[in-house]
């Protein structure tokens, strides 16, 4: 049974009520439970958000412990600041697939610069919460080879 990890990153414990214009309406628990009940025949998912970028890189250093098959990871600020959590994500080894909620491509510049694309299976940005799910099927095709 393939187990996924979902991380996300600071700011994203306020989805639903931080600008909902881009990232729309849904909380982060309402995600979580929309996912569980999408998900892809026998993946067994777990999730974590931080705002503490110290606290993401140590949850991404227990997979080197506690191991997991795929991971899908919003970085959110992250994404375009942090050599030490793309550091840690090349030290798992584990194919991952990067998420954003909004079209990082289609904002402002500083945003379209990321320091995880070039490690992932694959990216999906603009598709709303949507994305989320699109990851997990991504891995799953993935890990069925
Ligand atoms: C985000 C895009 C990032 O630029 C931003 O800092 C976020 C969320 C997204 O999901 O669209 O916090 O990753």
């Amino acid at each position: 049974m393939p187990k996924v990890l979902i991380l996300n990153g600071p700011n994203l414990n306020l989805l639903g009520c931080r600008e909902p214009n881009i990232y729309g309406s849904t909380s982060l628990d309402d995600l979580e439970t929309i996912l569980r009940s999408n998900i892809p025949p026998g993946m067994q998912l777990s999730f974590f958000q931080t705002n503490h970028e110290g606290e993401m890189i140590e949850r991404i250093h227990r997979l080197i412990e506690a191991p997991v098959q795929g991971v899908v990871i919003n970085p959110a600020a992250w994404t375009h600041t942090s050599v030490a959590i793309r550091d840690a994500l090349i030290a798992i080894n584990t194919p991952l697939v990067e998420v954003h909620i909004s079209n990082i491509h289609a904002r402002e510049a500083f945003r379209r610069h990321s320091y995880v694309s070039d490690i992932a299976l694959a990216v999906i940005a603009g598709c709303g919460i949507q994305g989320y799910a699109f990851a997990l099927e991504t891995l799953n095709q993935h890990l069925k080879g």
